[in-house]
């Protein structure tokens, strides 16, 4: 087991002062010290005080990874505001564990992920309000720089859209789900004749039209006495029966659609013509041999490799509670001629985890035979990623409990650029900065720059460090030439310069607005910096003083249970 080490120091001596950088971002590795204070563990920053994703537990980190980054939608913890969407660098090495990005205008995120819209990679994710086992929400898509490009809801549907799929198609439309109240007679199951059941609609909607393109009902198609959910306790307006749970749809080039029902147990296969079934794998009405290795309960995110070829398809399998051992990922063979299923690779992770409910399986690279997996647990804490032979490469934790969970976990190559500025904190008596920018792929280096207030156009680049994780801290109490004022320049890995944060004296913050030999600083950006007066301008570069961040922000969390289905 190879795993970084993170109280390793890193020493860029690119030029003659060398600056000491530590990493401030907290990874644990072991499961014994893991959670110890807090059930669900998490990390701060100097430079961002409002940012607190969790801290990761990585118990298995090895050589092998596909590279990209790793994406969390956090829910759970009611009440807290740190229920966002997150990416975390996961590669092997001093950033392993560390936050890349996480932002706090969308609550409980689902499915979030990187996917192509307009040619080019955007975050996509579900946002909103949480049901029980279901969602009132709409859709989001960021570009690069973490702007919002489309945000939209169902048509016909203004209560909203729900958290299972939002997935966009090869023609830039969206798949999306709704849990739809409907009246319905449930004697044939045991329920009232004048009962109520939720019915799983799928639509796939224009986005930049906002027109429905195609709507799929179950109930027009999947008969009630189908399901394994029981009606005991539900089918009344208050609490309708959830006969169907629709989990994943996606679309093939030939039209058809890909549709996973939970509590079916089935994987059904939609003429994109009609609606029509053209036929069931599993579950009480299977069209499909099926060998026993290859059974699945309770299923998740049903897809094909490859939706020219349709001969692969992967799935989460959950299983029954109380009967599976755990949960797993599973590649299987299909024959839709003869109708036949075989297992090919199972994927579960180190602890093997049994997820009651949600999950995911990615195969990274799908284009590639032997493509890396990597799985989502769901209603547990859990990622994997492992080898295309199910060898486990990745084992890792995002909270002790299920208190915090992510409905689906992914890996995507990702570049992100943010708008905003990055930011700084300065500690004058110890000396030390700390340098981080929400969102910023790109950087490698932190060019620490320093003058006198009194002389303040004279910025001195003393030293460089390199980008230890999300935050940087440079102990600067032994770098020449250090005067009052310090700030930050983000260094690409080709010397690019990405961006300068603020000045600071460690009390007070400044824009420095006139160049005069160094690059001009943007607006300021530290988001929790409050306005105040500018300071009097100095010389050929001014400066305007804002007040100090609001360092202690405590964010109250109320502790709940998230039970999700
Ligand atoms: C961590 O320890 C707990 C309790 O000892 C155990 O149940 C769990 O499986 C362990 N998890 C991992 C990731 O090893
Ligand atoms: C899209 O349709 C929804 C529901 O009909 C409506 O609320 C929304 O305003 C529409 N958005 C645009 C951009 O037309
Ligand atoms: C429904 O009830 C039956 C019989 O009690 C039980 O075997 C089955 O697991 C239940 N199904 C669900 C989804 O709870
Ligand atoms: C994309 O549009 C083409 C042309 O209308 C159609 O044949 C194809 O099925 C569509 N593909 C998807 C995935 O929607
Ligand atoms: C799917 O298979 C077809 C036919 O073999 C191939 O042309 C295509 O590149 C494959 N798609 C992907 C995404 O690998
Ligand atoms: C995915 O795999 C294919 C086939 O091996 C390869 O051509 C392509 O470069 C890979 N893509 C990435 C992003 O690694
Ligand atoms: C699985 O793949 C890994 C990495 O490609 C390899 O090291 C390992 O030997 C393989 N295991 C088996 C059982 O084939």
């Amino acid at each position: 087991m190879a795993l970084p080490s993170r109280d390793g120091v890193i020493l860029a001596c690119l030029l003659l002062l060398c600056a000491v950088a530590h990493a401030i971002d907290t990874l644990s590795t072991s499961n014994d010290t893991y959670g110890a204070s807090s059930d669900t563990p998490w990390q701060t920053y100097q430079s961002a005080p409002r940012l607190k994703p969790p801290e990761l537990l990585v118990t298995k980190a090895e050589q092998g990874l596909e590279d990209g980054l790793v994406f969390v939608g956090i829910n759970g913890e009611p009440g807290s505001t740190q229920n966002v969407p997150c990416i975390f660098d996961m590669s092997l090495g001093p950033r392993m564990g560390s936050l890349v990005w996480t932002g706090l205008d969308y609550t409980e995120p689902f499915d979030f992920k990187v996917q192509s819209y307009k040619g080019l990679p955007h975050l996509t994710f579900w946002a909103g309000q949480l049901m029980n086992g279901y969602g009132h929400g709409s859709y989001y898509i960021l570009d690069r720089s973490y702007a919002l490009v489309a945000n939209f809801t169902p048509p016909g549907f203004p209560e909203g859209g729900d958290v299972h799929e939002f997935t966009i198609t090869a023609n830039d439309t969206a798949l999306i789900d709704i849990y739809s109240p409907k009246q319905a007679d449930l004697t044939s199951i045991g329920g009232a004749s004048d009962g109520w059941i939720f019915d799983c609609i799928f639509q796939e909607v224009d986005i930049t039209t906002n027109q429905t393109v195609f709507t799929w009902s179950a109930f027009d198609h999947v008969d009630l006495t189908e399901s394994y959910n029981n009606v005991s306790g539900a089918g009344t307006q208050s609490s309708p029966f959830d006969y169907f749970h629709i989990n994943s749809v996606y679309k093939d080039p030939a039209g058809d659609y890909l549709v996973s029902a939970r509590v079916m147990d089935t994987v059904y296969k939609i003429s994109g013509k009609d609606g029509s079934i053209m036929w069931r794998m599993n579950g009480k009405k299977s069209d499909f041999q099926i060998d026993d290795a290859a059974k699945f309960a309770f299923q998740h995110d049903a897809r094909w490799i490859n939706d020219t070829t349709q001969t692969r398809l992967t799935l989460f399998d959950n299983g029954a509670t109380g009967t599976a051992k755990y949960s797993r990922g599973l590649l299987l063979d299909v024959d839709q001629t003869f109708k036949t299923v075989k297992l090919v690779t199972e994927f579960a992770n180190g602890p093997r985890t049994f997820a009651q409910f949600e999950g995911n399986l990615q195969p990274i690279n799908a284009s590639s035979e032997t493509t890396n997996y990597f799985i989502g647990f769901g209603s547990q804490p859990f990622f994997t990623e492992t080898s295309s032979n199910g060898s486990i490469l990745l084992d890792a934790k995002f909270s002790k409990t299920n208190q915090v969970n992510s409905y689906r976990a992914y890996k995507f190559p990702w570049v992100g650029s943010p708008t905003t500025n990055p930011d700084i904190a300065y500690t004058k008596d110890e000396a030390k900065a700390y340098f981080s920018w929400n969102g910023a792929t790109e950087v490698e280096n932190w060019v620490v720059y320093t003058a006198d207030m009194a002389n303040s156009p004279a910025f001195v680049n003393i030293t460089t460090a390199y980008r230890t994780g999300f935050e940087t801290e440079v102990d600067l109490s032994k770098v020449a030439g250090l005067k009052n004022l310090v700030r930050g320049e983000a260094i690409s890995g080709d010397g690019t310069s990405l961006g300068w944060t603020d000045a600071t004296d460690g009390t007070s913050f400044f824009t420095v607005e006139d160049a005069t030999g160094l690059k001009r600083a943007a607006e300021s950006a530290t988001p929790t910096m409050i306005t105040a007066t500018p300071s009097p301008t100095n010389g050929a570069a001014s400066l305007s003083a804002t007040s100090n961040p609001v360092w202690a922000l405590v964010v109250a969390m109320s502790v709940g249970l998230i039970m999700f289905a």
